[in-house]
């Protein structure tokens, strides 16, 4: 997967995109992350990026231009027309869509992402009617820049591509990837202060570890998030468990 970062502020990906799972990613070329200076796409000697608003108000405005061009500068495999774009061109922004396991998922089936991180009080609304084709929210918060918002995005997809978390860490029992919140885990040691372990963990019966293990995933997400148990596919024996849960004990 090829993934471009429009951003003023290229130095903040350094450290992320060098660390762990993720240089390892792209050390197998599983994953390359290009990460573009809105401020190259500038042709004044202040390199200017913002503006005042038209109307007033506070703040500044990111300018339409040096993103325009940035983008164009990508452009092969990137269709002129808005309509017939098969790269997907994403703002963050806190109006998007609210970021999930799902619309992670959804991407990670691309093989190019392009990501445009906003700054200041925003972009100029034209990027948004005439160059993205998606826009993003990683929460219900404002944030001062779409960086952490596109590290999020991108660390989330990444570990998904084919290949990256390897064999030995699968992501189909992550919380959120079935509908549930994913079951309690132990290491060793067995007995730690006064805590052990669940027995049945202990068991090498993978059966019953399994159902425990799915029994946990449902009490817990119950406890936790209530409301995501309405979409999870549950089988009539787990829907009486939920019942029977619910009961005052
Ligand atoms: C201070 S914010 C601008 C917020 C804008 N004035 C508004 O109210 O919608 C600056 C930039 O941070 C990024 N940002 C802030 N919160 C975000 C969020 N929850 N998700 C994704 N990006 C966010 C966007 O790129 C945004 O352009």
């Amino acid at each position: 997967m090829q993934i471009d970062i429009l951003t003023l502020f290229p130095q903040m990906f350094q450290s992320p995109f060098s660390t762990g799972l993720f240089q390892r990613a792209i050390d197998r070329k599983l994953v390359r992350v290009d990460i573009h200076d809105i401020r190259d796409c500038t042709h004044d000697k202040h390199r200017t990026v913002d503006d005042y608003p038209y109307g007033g108000g506070a703040g500044m405005v990111l300018k339409p231009e040096p993103i325009f061009e940035a983008v164009k500068a990508l452009e092969s495999g990137l269709s002129p027309k808005q309509e017939e774009r098969r790269v997907p061109i994403i703002l963050l922004t806190p109006q998007g869509r609210l970021f999930s396991q799902q619309i992670a998922l959804e991407l990670s089936k691309h093989s190019h992402l392009v990501l445009i991180c906003g700054h200041y009080e925003g972009i100029d609304e034209r990027v948004r009617e005439h160059l993205v084709t998606d826009e993003i929210s990683i929460g219900d918060y404002v944030l001062s820049g779409g960086e952490l918002a596109a590290m999020v995005v991108v660390d989330a997809v990444v570990r998904l591509l084919p290949g990256v978390l390897g064999s030995e860490a699968s992501p189909l029992d992550d919380s959120h990837t079935t509908g549930l919140l994913e079951y309690p885990q132990y290491t060793r040691p067995q007995a730690y202060r006064d805590w052990g372990v669940p027995e049945v963990l202990l068991s090498g019966n993978h059966a019953q570890i399994a159902e425990w293990r799915r029994q946990q995933a449902i009490s817990r997400t119950l406890e936790r998030r209530p409301e995501l148990l309405d979409k999870a596919n549950l089988c009539l024996p787990e829907k009486q468990l939920v019942e029977r849960l619910k009961q005052p004990q």
